[in-house]
């Protein structure tokens, strides 16, 4: 049995911000969703998180396959441990909720060694606020919090990282024997490593190389820290498998976007939730892209997107705004200024100035004049356009829905359909034009004689 404990019960006083700490977001992902995936990815299913102050707020973000125990007090990490005790089972490792750079193959090792308690460390440039591991001929024999340190203590560089992995009965064990006597009056989790020993118990310690893994945040500075050490992270991944990406300055890309090898992201790139961008094709520059999927030899610029699915060879910009249910299959031209929502656009429609098209279907070569607009509302409610395939829709007409334009018709442009169109058919609807000869000529004779 695998478990993950993630303690988040702290107050995150020094961010001075009205949300709980670990709901702050990195590259568009709040970091407590980015440590429950460092469990996910090392193989551990079952998780749960320890929440205390806004815990509600923690919860709503957490999703429904992660438990999660509340800690009425805050009274120190061993106590937020021990709101979870029926959760402790097998081998449980424990992270913390502000800590989200920790490498799953990390995790992994500390699951696999065979040490009642694994403790993970590293050694830092700057100790100080760490609890200092403290070595006897090169064995783990206690942690000392840094309010507790000796001076002595105090040199040591190996800090502990407060992540651990325990076999559950060793940590029960400890939970009972923990008691507040310490400066800060808290019941501090690292006093299992001494309780453990003298009971005759395993305690290990691993050594990470970089201490970037253990880094938390505790203020606003500290979040921007770790947001540009996992954007740098994902950036140098992309690139390492073939991702061109031209200016990793200016490029952002979450941490479960997918990009195959051979596509390019141009400058301004933001990339978020779960957007996938196919081989060959090109992104940005200044585009955004959320939950947006861009198919193989498709170039998307200068847009925003979000929630839509961009077929193969498509071409979208500069200036377009893909809504979400957005669906634009194979070879589809959407250009500038040109809004497309919950609507399906089938192969190789071409939409390329300033439109709207919400709610609607348009059939395969269909061509979309400038200035078509889907009038979808009546101010109460949404009606669909059904548009057939190779419709001409002239420039600047209004298609009243419901409304449904049969396959091959042609509409004047400036037209105002409110009318089914059946296939074949030239449709105008708009008023007719005249001509009054000759009649601005007459206006200025009469002028000149008075
Ligand atoms: C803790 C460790 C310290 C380690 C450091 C690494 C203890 C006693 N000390 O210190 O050795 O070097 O982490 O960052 O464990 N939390 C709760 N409930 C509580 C208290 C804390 O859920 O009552 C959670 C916090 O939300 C946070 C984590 O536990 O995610 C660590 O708490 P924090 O108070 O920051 O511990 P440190 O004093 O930094
Ligand atoms: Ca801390």
């Amino acid at each position: 049995m695998k478990r993950a404990l993630i303690l988040a019960g702290g107050l995150g006083k020094r961010m001075h911000s009205p949300r709980p700490k670990v709901i702050h977001e990195i590259l568009g992902k709040p970091v407590i969703k980015w440590v429950i995936d460092v469990a996910k990815k090392a193989g551990i299913d079952d998780v749960a998180v320890v929440v205390g102050h806004n815990g509600e707020a923690v919860r709503n973000v957490v999703g429904d396959d992660v438990k999660v125990y509340f800690q009425p007090k805050q009274l120190g990490t061993a106590d937020a441990v021990k709101c979870a005790l029926e959760f402790l089972d097998g081998r449980v490792v424990v992270l913390y909720g502000d800590a989200p750079l920790v490498k799953p193959s990390t995790v992994k090792k500390l699951m696999e060694s065979e040490a009642d308690m694994t403790v993970l460390t590293a050694d830092v440039k700057k100790p100080d606020g760490y609890g200092r591991i403290v070595r006897k001929d090169g064995e783990i024999l206690k942690i000392v919090e840094d309010v507790e340190a000796s001076v002595e203590e105090l040199k040591i560089h190996e800090v502990n990282s407060g992540i651990y992995a325990f076999n559950a009965d060793a940590l029960r064990y400890a939970l009972k024997h923990i008691t507040p006597n310490n400066q800060k009056g808290e019941y501090y989790l690292t006093d299992a490593v001494d309780i453990l020993l003298k009971a005759g118990k395993s305690v290990d310690a691993v050594k990470i190389e970089s201490e970037l893994e253990i880094l938390g945040m505790n203020t606003q500075e500290e979040l921007s820290l770790l947001f540009k050490i996992a954007r740098e992270r994902i950036l140098i991944s992309l690139m390492d498998s073939g991702v061109t990406v031209e200016d990793p300055t200016s490029t952002f890309i979450g941490p479960d976007v997918r990009v195959e090898p051979g596509a390019v992201l141009k400058p301004f790139t933001f990339v978020y939730g779960s957007s996938f961008i196919a081989s060959e094709s090109i992104v940005g520059p200044e585009t955004t892209l959320i939950d947006t999927t861009v198919g193989e030899k498709s170039l998307v610029y200068r847009s925003e997107c979000n929630g839509a699915k961009v077929g193969k060879r498509c071409s979208v910009g500069p200036f377009s705004r893909l809504r979400p249910g957005a669906i634009l299959d194979d070879g589809v031209k959407v250009g500038n200024y040109v809004e497309v929502k919950n609507s399906h656009l089938f192969e190789s429609v071409k939409a390329q100035h300033l439109t709207y098209l919400g709610d609607a279907t348009v059939g395969a070569e269909t061509n979309v004049g400038a200035g078509t607009i889907t009038c979808n509302y009546d101010g109460k409610k949404k009606s669909r356009t059904t548009i057939g395939r190779r419709v001409f829709i002239g420039s600047n007409s209004a298609l009243v829905a419901p409304v449904e334009i049969g396959d091959n018709a042609m509409i004047g442009a400036g037209s105002v359909i409110t009318n089914d169109v059946p296939s074949y058919a030239l449709t105008l609807g708009r008023a007719r034009q005249i001509n009054k000869e000759g009649w601005v000529l007459k206006k200025m004779e009469a002028n000149d004689e008075k």
